[in-house]
């Protein structure tokens, strides 16, 4: 089973080759340059530049693996959510693709994805629990069995991912946010500036726009009275506290539901708190599988997508 798989939904165009249930290409043109000099991604650029790349970025992967495309059996892409123009271009390829060599055509939910990129190296064991942490998502996601999503705590307001963005953009580290803010509190002090746990109540939600407002307040704050922030002392109280809000959500979870495997996916998944985090917790708990992706998994890439179509095929398959 060869399955060519297309993940366009921000300002990443990816295309991956899986046989048989192995990666052999996880090609990944990414934008981040190009966003840079904005201060985040504008929306309009990104799905143009799609347009651009898609082409060396589709002729790659299919070099790298070794493949023809007539051997291809099926063809997934990301199919929502995300930027409206950079999904359609994706939906596009993908469904002239499909149309061409006359395979089916899989459409994916992109946050399913990122939960099965944990899942190409080492598998899940059922149930399990998902922390999802991305630049427009944080959730908590529970799977009695493979593919049986259910989410039991959302975001009600600002995603972990798009808070790190916006108080690294106010510090002036520059845009994405995420990577810098967690190589600088690596050598901060986490209690050096007090700032707000968000929403500490018995709910599996969560809310970030309180924690972005507090943190964009205090950097304020400390510039008028002209004292001087310390950018590694501050990024390290940021960050214990904005991981502390989804570990702390995630723990409860563990104790009602019980899992077998817990997991973390999405961009912020690369965080090096939230890995270490989550390997305490597991042992905390006894789980038997702490799955905890690949960095080349994290972030927005196309093998993701690609385990989650083989994923449904299985399923398929075995009726
Ligand atoms: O999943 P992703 O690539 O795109 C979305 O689907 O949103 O996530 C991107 C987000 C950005 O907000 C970026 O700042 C964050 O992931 N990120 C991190 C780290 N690496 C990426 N946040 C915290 N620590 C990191 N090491
Ligand atoms: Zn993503």
């Amino acid at each position: 089973m060869t399955i060519l798989a297309i993940e366009s939904s921000c300002d990443e165009f990816s295309v991956a080759i899986m046989v048989d249930g192995q990666i052999k290409a996880n090609i990944i043109s990414s934008q981040i340059e190009d966003h840079t000099i904005y201060g985040g991604v504008i929306p309009e650029l990104a799905s143009r530049l799609h347009v651009k790349n898609f082409g060396w970025v589709l002729s790659a992967a299919i070099q790298e693996s070794q493949i023809t495309f007539e051997q291809i059996d099926c063809i997934a892409y990301t199919a929502n959510p995300g930027l409206i123009g950079s999904l359609i271009v994706g939906k596009l390829v993908a469904e002239t693709l499909a149309l061409y060599l006359n395979v089916p055509l899989m459409p994916l939910n992109h946050i399913q994805g990122h939960i099965y990129g944990a899942n190409i190296e080492e598998k899940f064991e059922y149930p399990l629990l998902a922390l999802v942490v991305s630049g427009g998502h944080t959730q908590i996601q529970y799977l009695e069995k493979p593919l049986d999503f259910k989410i039991i705590g959302t975001t009600q307001d600002d995603a972990i991912g798009e808070c790190y963005d916006k108080v690294a953009r106010s510090l002036g580290l520059g845009y994405p946010g995420g990577p810098k803010i967690d190589k600088f509190a690596q050598n901060g002090d986490e209690n050096k500036y007090a700032l707000p746990f968000p929403k500490n109540d018995s709910s599996y939600d969560f809310s970030y726009s309180g924690l972005k407002t507090a943190s964009l307040n205090l950097i304020n704050k400390l510039k008028q009275n002209g004292e001087e922030i310390n950018i590694s002392d501050f990024c390290a109280s940021f960050q214990k506290t904005a991981v502390d809000t989804v570990i702390s959500k995630l723990e409860r979870a563990i104790k009602e539901f019980k899992p077998k495997s817990i997991t973390v996916a999405g961009g912020v998944s690369a965080n090096n708190l939230i890995r270490k985090k989550l390997n305490e917790l597991g042992s905390m708990y006894n789980i038997d599988r702490i799955v905890i992706p690949n960095i080349k998994y994290c972030t927005d890439n196309a093998a993701m997508m690609a385990e989650l179509c083989n994923e449904y095929l299985k399923i398929k398959q075995n009726g």
